[in-house]
């Protein structure tokens, strides 16, 4: 099938735009914590559950016959060989506490998901419903963003990277995992790298994160242990706006690791990265 990719990223946009509408609505004062994942701090709401549940059934019904994978309950096999991988609230950290830098993320992808590396984003919208921002992009149709509505709104325009000079000039966003010995592992990592940066960001969302590398907000971002709903529509966002988007060696971004940056610093990223793991050891199972 040959697929439209721009009008895959419209039906992306539209749909992260209702979800996004829905978890600001509908956000409770008292969030509920429904589960709990890998420890307390991976909460899960009753609100990412009911985000997931929009977007999937929005999805198949415009495009019956595609696959769903989510965060949350409830995947579909497809068979148009075109699957939605969506993350109903990345960011649900800020979310429980009210920080707006959260996002619906909405990616199409080709391949299988469950298979690593091999998969591929051709359409995404990652929508940040408090503070408008918008960011889309189609594969090899480039990259966009805009602020939605109200003050400051704009129209879109085609995102681009920005270019430091050096590592030693750029700002760098990361994540951290949920599991304890996870995050030990981080912060040591952090703890060498840190001295060779401009300075290091933890903004909360994966998927906002890459959007920010593609707008040239931060310079570069890095993270281990992405899920693919964390950075399937992001990946696209960033790569289509230059950015290089891989793993420590340059393949395509793994459960390992995810790096991202304009392809010059991004090497020099992965680089120090490797310095840093080879000096603190692998990380220790749990
Ligand atoms: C999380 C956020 C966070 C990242 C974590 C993700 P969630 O997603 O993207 O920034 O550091 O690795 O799990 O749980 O809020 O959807």
């Amino acid at each position: 099938e040959d697929v439209d990719v721009l009008d895959l990223a419209r039906t992306a946009r539209e749909v992260a735009v209702a979800a996004g509408e829905l978890i600001i609505r509908e956000r409770p004062e008292e969030i509920v914590v429904t589960e709990t994942k890998s420890s307390r701090t991976d909460v899960v709401t009753a609100m990412d559950q009911a985000s997931q549940d929009l977007l999937r059934s929005e999805l198949l019904r415009r495009r019956p016959g595609d696959g769903f994978a989510g965060e949350e309950r409830g995947g579909a096999e497809g068979t148009t060989g075109i699957t939605w991988v969506v993350d109903p609230i990345d960011g649900t950290v800020n979310y429980l506490y009210g920080l707006a830098a959260y996002a619906v993320s909405v990616a199409a992808v080709v391949g299988d998901v469950d298979a690593p590396g091999g998969w591929r984003p051709v359409a995404a919208a990652v929508v940040n419903p408090v503070s408008g921002e918008e960011f889309g992009a189609a594969l090899g149709r480039g990259a966009w963003g805009h602020t939605r509505g109200g003050e400051g709104g704009s129209a879109p325009r085609p995102l681009r990277v920005a270019e430091p000079e050096s590592l030693a000039m750029a700002l760098c966003a990361t994540g951290f995992g949920y599991a304890a010995q996870r995050r030990r592992w981080q912060g040591r990592v952090i703890a060498e790298l840190l001295p060779q940066v401009r300075d290091i960001r933890r903004l909360g969302s994966a998927a906002l994160d890459l959007c920010r590398v593609a707008d040239g907000t931060v310079d570069v971002y890095f993270e281990r242990g992405l899920n693919p709903w964390d950075k399937a529509a992001g990946w696209l966002v960033a790569t289509e706006a230059g950015a290089l988007v891989s793993d420590l060696d340059g393949g395509p971004p793994s459960d390992e690791m995810t790096v991202a940056g304009a392809p010059a610093v991004q090497g020099e990223l992965r680089a120090a990265l490797q310095r840093a793991i080879a000096q603190v050891g692998v990380e220790q199972p749990s």
